[in-house]
């Protein structure tokens, strides 16, 4: 894909994350001014480094993504030092598992503030100006458990499930404006969140997918990359699945 998105601003929420590093790594590769948001300043200094290390810049920035003002502050000041967003993967997101009997108002509202208002509370702020400039690509990060369900996250799967149903209309908005609005949904990735998962649990939801592993960060960034290409103008309003055929539909 060369470096055809140079030029483009792309923000990520959620970068320091096991995915958020893929793609802020890919975007940048692509040619992209990258952003990243994060909540652990010590966390995501050390992360810039090592991205720097890697020939990486990543500008960073603090950010609680469930908090509406915090974002268009955010927003507003990486406009300033980088650019307009062309480029808005929402990627940031959180588990809090258990099961129903055990599950509190406070499990369910942060999850569902962590993956769901967030995606309300970046893209609202940027939509507009990516619609005026006539190029756009909003990119959201669901999961396989948002189409399937899942044992343990009934507040992961409901925030993951409203993601597409927020990229479906928001594409549908902004469809004959140049901009795209997509979900992507992978399945499990070896990260740090699905290596939180119990090891007895992990194995058997590992057995029950059919290219026999876990999937790797890169190939989600993979994902994210051809739908932010200019050749993927087509796409719109689309779930792509990346979840090594754990969930066919
Ligand atoms: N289906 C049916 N029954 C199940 C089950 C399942 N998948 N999993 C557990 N059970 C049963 C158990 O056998 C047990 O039955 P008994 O009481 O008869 O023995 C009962 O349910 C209670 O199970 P646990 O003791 O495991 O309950 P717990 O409260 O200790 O743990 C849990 C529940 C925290 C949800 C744990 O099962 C768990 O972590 N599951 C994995 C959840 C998961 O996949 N999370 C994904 C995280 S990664 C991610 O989210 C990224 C992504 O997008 C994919």
């Amino acid at each position: 894909m060369g470096e055809e998105l140079k030029g483009r601003v792309a923000l990520v929420t959620g970068g320091t994350g096991g995915i958020g590093t893929a793609i802020c790594a890919r975007l940048g590769r692509m040619g992209a001014r990258v952003a990243t948001t994060y909540r652990n300043r010590e966390k995501a200094e050390a992360w810039q480094k090592q991205m720097k290390a890697q020939g990486q810049d990543v500008a960073i920035y603090a950010c609680d993504v469930g908090d509406y003002d915090t974002c268009v502050a955010l927003i507003g000041q990486v406009e300033k030092d980088l650019g307009p967003v062309d480029i808005l993967v929402n990627n940031a997101g959180i588990t809090r598992d258990t099961t129903l009997k055990k599950m509190t108002p406070q499990h369910w509202r942060d999850v569902i503030c962590a993956n769901l208002d967030s995606v309300f509370n970046m893209t609202q702020p940027v939509l507009t100006g990516m619609a005026q400039r006539g190029w756009g690509r909003i990119i959201n990060i669901s999961s396989v458990n948002g189409q399937k369900g899942q044992f343990g996250q009934a507040n992961y799967a409901s925030s993951k499930a409203g993601i597409h149903g927020f990229t479906m209309s928001a594409a549908q908005e902004v469809a004959r404006k140049g901009v795209t609005v997509n979900t992507v949904s992978p399945g499990y990735i070896a990260t740090e969140m699905v290596m939180a998962v119990p090891e007895e649990v992990r194995e058997k939801i590992i057995a029950q997918i059919p290219v026999g592993r876990l999937g790797r960060p890169e190939e989600v960034a993979h994902v994210v990359a051809f739908l932010a290409s200019e050749d993927a103008g087509f796409i719109t309003g689309a779930n792509l699945a990346a979840n090594g055929g754990q969930h066919m539909h």
